[in-house]
């Protein structure tokens, strides 16, 4: 068995960091989303894996190398552009070639990984299995209906009037029946071929298309909130660890990852949260739920449940919450009311200020 991990896509949700980096490397607890993936499907015994790449190519490339580091054997897979989901599928044809394969979103987080999954893939064998979970807004995402036992019978892309509230996980299990359905199906209005659309082409088709209930936590990192949320799900679960420097003045609370070279000077941190190798951390105040990347400065300022990455300043600031600060960003304060916002502000990026 294979793996196709979609590592391509635009990430127009996730704007304006995704113009400088792919949103499948935004880290969670200071790890890449993907890294995640990739465990996982290591996790589960498979070591060949295609990684579909679009723009962020090169990045992703040095991020995941020949995926030795995870015990796997990676080959890239260009997509010329986001076609769709099934479009990944079709063009990994040749490298796929008769093998049953499990298809992973690249910015998808499943906790507790999927080697029950495979396994019971693996030992009943339908043409393809989907995995499903509720969610409460179903029309943002497809929407699948099934009969009592878990039969796949219809699936919608974001339906206006949604028929049921089981949503499509990213993670999905497929035999080479699947290559007759992408090639036999047309773009969406989107201009996309959907996978939904392959998914009921096999239905429809006579193929057995079976579902199971993905009953552990599961989330598209497609936007900020989501990120977030994952960050925090994933810090909830780590473990105190101080390989960095704490002086006298400085507390920490709670679970804390403190990274060999990382500097934490007259400053309380309160977990759980991580802060990397490089990271110094003055006169502040840190958690919970941050991750700060290696390098990032926080001076005299306060920040709870965010992500700071590489190299980032943060100076002066009381109080930053729930944000995602970009790579070698600055956040400082401006003069007591301000005649005028001074603003430096990437494309497509969102700020609040008060005025
Ligand atoms: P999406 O989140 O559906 O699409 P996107 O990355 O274009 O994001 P946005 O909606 O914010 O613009 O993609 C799910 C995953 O699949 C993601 O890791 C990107 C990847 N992908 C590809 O590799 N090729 C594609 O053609 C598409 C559509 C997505």
């Amino acid at each position: 068995m294979k793996a196709l991990v979609l590592a391509g896509g635009k990430g127009t949700r996730l704007r304006p960091l995704t113009h400088t980096s792919a949103k499948q490397l935004v880290p969670v607890a200071n790890k890449p989303v993907l890294y995640y993936g990739l465990e996982s499907i290591a996790e589960a015994g498979i070591t060949e894996v295609g990684v579909i790449v679009g723009d962020s190519a090169p990045e992703i490339r040095a991020a995941v190398g020949d995926g030795s580091a995870f015990g796997l054997d990676v080959t890239y897979l260009p997509q010329e552009a986001p076609l769709g989901l099934a479009h990944a599928v079709l063009i990994a044809r040749d490298w796929l070639g008769d093998e049953d394969f499990v298809m992973f979103l690249g910015d998808n987080f499943v906790l507790g990984g999927i080697t029950p999954l495979v396994e019971d893939f693996r030992a009943e064998r339908p043409d393809a299995r989907i995995l499903l979970t509720r969610v409460p807004d179903p029309s943002a995402f497809g929407v699948v209906e099934t009969d009592g036992r878990g039969r796949v019978l219809a699936l919608e892309e974001k339906p206006r009037a949604p028929r049921t509230d089981l949503a499509l996980v990213g993670i999905y299990l497929f035999t080479p029946a699947v290559h007759a359905a992408v090639r036999a199906i047309r773009p969406s209005a989107r201009g996309e071929l959907e996978i939904t659309d392959a998914i009921q082409w096999l239905v429809d088709s006579g193929h057995d298309v079976r579902s199971t209930r993905i009953t552990g936590y599961w989330k598209d990192t497609g936007n900020v909130a989501d990120i977030l949320e994952v960050n925090r799900s994933v810090l909830d679960r780590t473990a105190h660890r101080v390989e960095g420097f704490v002086d006298a003045g400085s507390e920490l609370v709670g679970p804390v990852v403190l990274e060999p070279g990382a500097r934490v000077i007259g400053s309380r941190v309160v977990g759980p949260a991580a802060i990397a190798a490089g990271a110094v951390v003055t006169r502040s105040q840190v958690g919970p739920y941050s991750s700060i990347a290696r390098g990032v400065h926080i001076a005299d300022s306060e920040i709870a449940d965010s992500i700071v990455l590489e190299g980032a300043r943060i100076d002066g600031v009381r109080r930053v919450e729930g944000s995602m600060i970009g790579r070698e960003a600055v956040v400082t304060p401006a003069p007591a009311a301000p005649a005028a916002h001074r603003l430096v502000i990437g494309d497509h990026s969102t700020v609040e200020i008060r005025s």
